[in-house]
């Protein structure tokens, strides 16, 4: 139960499979780069994507929704900045389905076959590639069926223009559905210490069918470094100043959970925000996380995060820290629910929708 440093780091990184090759086991969530979690500065992302290239990160996740293209072109020019054989060792990973108008947080989401073609060019173009590693359906459209979209995304496929599919925050009957068309690479859902809720039944099932689990905002989008300012504190238009989690009485309650995290990582000298990043490799060998880090140093200290070795005893203090359903508060205001499908409920979890 004691992990110093010396001995958290007696295990190597290993690499995961996603999308048909082998990548480092941490991602890079680049959204923050764009938009969301307040101010950001080109140079400054840049140089922090080339130091995740020089760590040997090589997953990249963006969307086109992210900065409404801002990030997918960023992510492009940087790509052009690359040697091809740095280039071919990344999976650049986007996805399509959310519209929104700029500057609104309100979106509206669109699955149709014609919708996935058009918005699959821009990011083709935006990104400045050929094809897409990894491309996502970012939130489910109700009104066009799952196995549409899958065939869909199965013509990019076979045109050259995708290498693998994914689909973000689908339950696990459309992930079955869509897996029967179309083999999916990547089920991309909020899963962390905070977040737990798919557990139950989309862990296992993604295991079963030899789907990598891309796991965002495993830092519960800051919360569980133990350094994040409260809300009020947070940059005007930051978007966690809207989220019920991060405010009121349920900040508060959270808070109370983060400091016994902070407590535990100072015990066993280790940062929190690497405890919950290798919370998440170790609870299941198809995790992938893609902690969202603008600024270098906590890219670098992410990173590191793959030499942690938690033993038994560490995993269980974890899970009993944050059982399934702890975090106090809804993880999105409502217009954020649009596309989500519901997953199975942790047992002694909440089951209200607002209560997640
Ligand atoms: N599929 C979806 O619907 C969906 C939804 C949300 C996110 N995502 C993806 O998941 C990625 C990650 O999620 P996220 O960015 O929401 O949340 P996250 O990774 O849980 O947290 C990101 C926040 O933590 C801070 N941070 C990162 N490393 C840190 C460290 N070592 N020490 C202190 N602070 C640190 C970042 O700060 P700095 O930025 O200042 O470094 C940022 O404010 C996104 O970038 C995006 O690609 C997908």
């Amino acid at each position: 139960m004691n992990a110093s440093p010396a001995n958290a780091r007696t295990h190597a990184p290993s690499a995961r499979p996603l999308a048909g090759r082998e990548v480092f086991p941490i991602g890079l969530g680049c959204m923050g780069m764009s938009e969301f979690y307040g101010a950001s500065d080109d140079a400054e992302s840049l140089a922090t994507l080339q130091a995740a290239v020089d760590l040997g990160v090589q997953h990249f996740d963006t969307a086109d929704t992210y900065g409404f293209g801002h990030n997918e072109h960023l992510l492009g020019r940087f790509l052009a900045t690359l040697p091809t054989t740095d280039r071919a060792r990344l999976t650049v990973a986007t996805k399509f389905g959310i519209v929104r108008e700029a500057g609104r947080y309100e979106r509206r989401i669109d699955n149709t076959p014609a919708y996935i073609r058009a918005a699959c060019e821009a990011s083709l173009r935006r990104l400045g590639v050929d094809c897409i590693d990894l491309y996502y359906c970012h939130r489910r459209d109700p009104a066009v069926p799952i196995e549409e979209v899958a065939g869909a995304m199965g013509a990019l496929v076979a045109a050259g223009k995708v290498r693998a599919i994914g689909f973000s925050e689908i339950g696990a009957d459309s992930l079955r559905r869509a897996h029967a068309v179309q083999a999916v690479a990547a089920l991309q859902s909020e899963f962390s210490l905070w977040e737990r809720g798919l557990e139950a039944e989309l862990l296992p099932l993604t295991r079963q069918l030899g789907v990598a689990m891309v796991a965002y905002s495993p830092l519960g989008r800051g919360m569980l470094t133990g350094a994040l300012p409260a809300s009020e504190a947070l940059e005007e238009g930051d978007f966690r100043r809207s989220l019920p989690r991060f405010n009121g009485e349920a900040a508060r309650t959270n808070g109370r959970q983060i400091e016994a995290l902070r407590a535990l990582a100072a015990d066993w000298r280790v940062p929190a925000t690497q405890l919950a990043l290798a919370w998440t490799l170790h609870r299941a060998p198809n995790v992938l996380p893609i902690p969202g880090a603008r600024r270098l140093a906590h890219l670098a200290q992410n990173a590191g995060a793959a030499d942690i070795a938690l033993d038994a005893a560490q995993m269980h203090a974890l899970d009993a820290l944050f059982p399934p359903g702890s975090a106090a508060g809804a993880r999105y205001p409502d217009a954020g629910w649009a596309g989500i499908e519901p997953t199975a409920e942790p047992a002694s979890g909440p089951t209200q929708r607002h209560a997640r």
